[in-house]
């Protein structure tokens, strides 16, 4: 039987400087489609930078990243932003939602690049409203939602492109516990029934359990669990 199951993210000896520092240290793995995974580590040891490497937000010093098969090391500012808007959403741990934007103009923002009619916009972005339980908060600015809330309208935000990977930096680390369990729950959903790759950092061993495979991340280097 053919088992062999698509790698959505391959990293090779990937590193990156910023003058004296080197945060990210010749690291090598591989995930494959349709697996959630969690990186952990102490304060400083270099998590957000290699997420946003491997997320195609900045680009390593050294080594290369391929995303569902394509290299995206080397393409320049506007085929990457091309690549990530197609198949990568994005979820951080201070929202990072517009506040002059109600909750539905924020899930729907990402299409504006996008040539599309104004009703089908909103019946997306209301549809993912409703996924994430927040329909009837549709016309609530961000300074009127809870925090849990707000990282709802973020995820919503985040899967309008359909992405096929979601990268998340400690998506409950602003949460308390019982905002942060359903902000689990809906990701765990999303990774069960979408087959959506999830890619998380996180500080939370309880976390780190319900995923299925853990990296460590310490002074630079990743080792797997
Ligand atoms: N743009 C930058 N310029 C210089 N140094 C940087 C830059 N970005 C990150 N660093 C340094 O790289 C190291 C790793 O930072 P990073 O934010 O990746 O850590 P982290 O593991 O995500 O930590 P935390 O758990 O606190 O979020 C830190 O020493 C940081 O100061
Ligand atoms: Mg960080």
């Amino acid at each position: 039987m053919n088992n062999i199951r698509k790698q959505v993210i391959t990293a090779r000896n990937l590193s990156k400087h910023f003058g004296q520092v080197q945060p990210v240290r010749e690291v090598n793995f591989t995930v494959q489609t349709g697996e959630f995974i969690t990186l952990l580590g102490p304060s400083g040891s270099g998590k957000s930078t290699l997420l946003g490497l491997i997320a195609g937000l900045e680009q390593p010093s050294e080594g290369s990243i391929h995303l569902q098969g394509r290299e995206i090391t080397g393409l320049n500012e506007n085929e990457l932003a091309l690549f990530r808007r197609k198949h990568v959403g994005f979820v951080f741990q201070a929202f990072h939602l517009i506040p002059t934007l109600n909750s539905l103009e924020n899930v729907a923002f990402p299409l504006y690049p996008v040539r599309m009619q104004e009703k089908e916009r909103t019946e997306r972005a209301m549809a993912l409203l409703e996924k994430v339980g927040l329909k009837d908060r549709a016309a609530h600015l961000p300074a009127r939602l809870s925090g849990g809330e707000r990282q709802r309208v973020a995820i919503a935000r985040a899967l309008i492109n359909e992405p096929s990977i979601l990268f998340c930096d400690e998506p409950t680390g602003n949460l308390d516990s019982t905002s942060g369990g359903e902000i689990l729950d809906l990701l765990l959903q999303l990774n069960q029934h979408r087959k959506l790759t999830i890619f998380m950092v996180t500080h939370d061993k309880e976390i780190a359990q319900l995923s299925h495979r853990s990296l460590y991340m310490h002074d630079g280097e990743v080792t797997a669990s």
